[in-house]
């Protein structure tokens, strides 16, 4: 239940007491009205409070995915499009380990040290790093919102399962392995990124297409370990892809074709 908030106005108070009783009937299973109760924070209440306000979202229906610090969550806008709701934690967030992927990426300086404050950078670059991803038309979910801590994306899959990542697919093709090349390429070419946390995990594969997803660690091209950040995604896909019996192309040969050399 809705605690504390003394501080914020009263009708803000009210709006989230009635969301909170609304998502006690949208969100059916008691596991996730415990998540609701407990593992968000006042300032996670507000910001989702805020992108109900602004028509972002409308309705929370279900967890997709727990994950130690993030949850995503399947929602509706009011126009009933589906939507994935990333919300990441900042409770018990390992998010130190993140900053090597902040540092050094000239579009995100001056950034502070409170965990909050790096929780909600992060959900930020994601947030940025899927519009560019977009925009130079790689297949990524179209990122439709972000306030604070909250990411509202395109949601891939139908209702409300997501689609297999490359991991639960069983036969993976030639073509499969080229598309992710194309993508990652585009991404390297046209949106100036890198992904830097490629692999199996972070890939749907839906309707016949490769779908990269998973932003928050991308990195500019500028970033000082842009390169090995490359160069251990294409590891990472060489090795999945041989083990799925895929023929992949030698590391080097990739890396080249990948920067345009
Ligand atoms: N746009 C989306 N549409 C449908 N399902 C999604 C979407 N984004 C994420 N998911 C689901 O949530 C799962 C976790 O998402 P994601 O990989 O982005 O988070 P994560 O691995 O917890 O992030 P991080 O690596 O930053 O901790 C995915 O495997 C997928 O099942
Ligand atoms: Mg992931």
């Amino acid at each position: 239940m809705w605690s504390g908030g003394d501080d914020l106005p009263e009708e803000v108070k009210e709006s989230l007491l009635e969301y909170e009783k609304k998502s006690r009937y949208l969100i059916k299973r008691s596991e996730d009205q415990q998540v609701i109760e407990d593992v968000f924070d006042k300032a996670t209440k507000m910001a989702l409070y805020k992108l109900i306000n602004k028509g972002a979202l409308q309705t929370l229906i279900g967890v997709v995915k727990t994950g130690k610090e993030s949850r995503v969550y399947w929602g509706k806008k009011a126009d009933n499009t589906d939507v994935a709701v990333k919300i990441y934690l900042t409770v018990a967030a390992d998010f130190r380990r993140r900053l090597p992927y902040i540092q050094g990426d000239p579009r995100f300086t001056n950034v502070g040290k409170g965990i909050r404050n790096i929780v909600e950078v992060w959900a930020k670059k994601e947030y940025r790093n899927l519009s560019e991803a977009y925009k130079a038309g790689v297949k990524v979910p179209q990122p439709f919102n972000l306030n604070k801590n909250i990411l509202v994306m395109q949601f891939i899959g139908e209702e409300g399962k997501p689609a297999p990542t490359l991991k639960e697919v069983d036969k993976l093709t030639q073509k499969d392995y080229r598309n992710v090349i194309e993508q990652i390429t585009l991404l390297y070419q046209k949106a100036e990124l890198v992904h830097a946390d490629l692999s199996e995990y972070n890939i749907f594969k839906w309707r016949d297409e490769v779908i990269l997803f998973d932003f928050g660690s991308a990195v500019s091209r500028e970033h000082p370990n842009a390169d090995d950040f490359l160069q251990r995604d294409i590891e990472n896909l060489n090795r999945f892809f041989s083990k799925k019996g895929v023929r992949t192309q030698q590391t080097q040969t990739l890396l080249k074709k990948v920067k345009g050399e």
